[in-house]
């Protein structure tokens, strides 16, 4: 796989052609992402709950994300890596400018931050200083205990509203990459439309211009439990690098998620 930068992720949004992305942890899944041409992974926060056993992300800390993102990088040196920011690595600006470095050491290309308005000068801040910056919007894990559980986001007119107002704001700060997750498919459609940086979805419908799952999701190993928006495609295809492929083809064809893994 060639090198991914943002510029193409930019004009793949320009030219209407559909990315998927994934979570990853460890240098060998990274590697098998890699040599199936997966173009973006994540190290996700999501790593507290799928790989420590945890209930939730919050426990996670900028350490371990930058432990796993090393081994990411070096199973795949060519996909765009983004790294999460733990739960209250970002609460200053000063803050997420120490966390930040770390990850950008760490191999990653860019930071994912979950917020809304509030987190648009801290982007701003980050983009300055060279740390390009993905805003994760609507079910944002890290704010579970304001939400009160795992709760789909923006479901009603003025929330939904709220939304697109606050993707153009962190848009307008210097998010290269929105990240949108558990809202409905008409919101992601117009937020979507309304952005001029690529929109990733998660629980998002078929609308958005890229779609993340969580690596264990995709497989159908999570602890847990299985989200409505995910599909076990090794169950489908019974290989693993079988069933990457085919994400990323039902993906390019909007043909995953389909209704049955979308909120509206
Ligand atoms: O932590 C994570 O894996 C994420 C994805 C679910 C988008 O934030």
């Amino acid at each position: 796989m060639k090198k991914i930068s943002i510029h193409d992720l930019m004009k793949w949004k320009q030219e209407g052609k559909k990315f998927a992305t994934v979570t990853a942890y460890d240098a060998s899944f990274a590697q098998l992402f890699e040599q199936q041409e997966v173009p973006v992974l994540l190290v996700g926060d999501s790593l507290g709950m799928v790989l420590q056993g945890k209930s939730d992300t919050l426990p996670v800390t900028t350490e371990e994300i930058a432990y796993h993102t090393r081994c990411v990088r070096a199973g795949s040196p060519n996909s765009l890596l983004m790294a999460d920011m733990p739960f209250m690595s970002y609460a200053t600006p000063e803050q997420a400018c120490e966390n930040a470095g770390k990850l950008m050491q760490a191999g990653a290309n860019m930071v994912k931050i979950e917020g809304d308005a509030w987190i648009a000068e801290t982007i701003r801040i980050l983009a300055e200083r060279a740390v390009p910056v993905c805003a994760h919007l609507g079910l944002t894990p890290q704010s579970v205990n304001i939400f009160g559980g795992f709760r789909i986001q923006g479901r009603d007119e003025a929330k939904a509203e709220q939304m697109v107002k606050d993707a153009l704001t962190l848009e307008a700060a210097g998010a290269q990459i929105i990240l949108l997750e558990c809202v409905p498919a008409s919101l992601a459609e117009r937020i979507t439309k309304a952005c001029t940086v690529p929109v990733i979805g998660i629980g998002a419908g078929n609308v958005t211009d890229g779609q993340i799952l969580v690596m264990h999701d995709m497989f159908g190993i999570s602890a847990n439990y299985m989200p409505k928006f995910s599909k076990n495609f090794l169950a489908e295809t019974g290989d693993m690098r079988e069933a990457v492929t085919k994400y990323i083809q039902d993906v390019e064809q909007g043909v995953f998620p389909a209704a049955e893994h979308t909120f509206n």
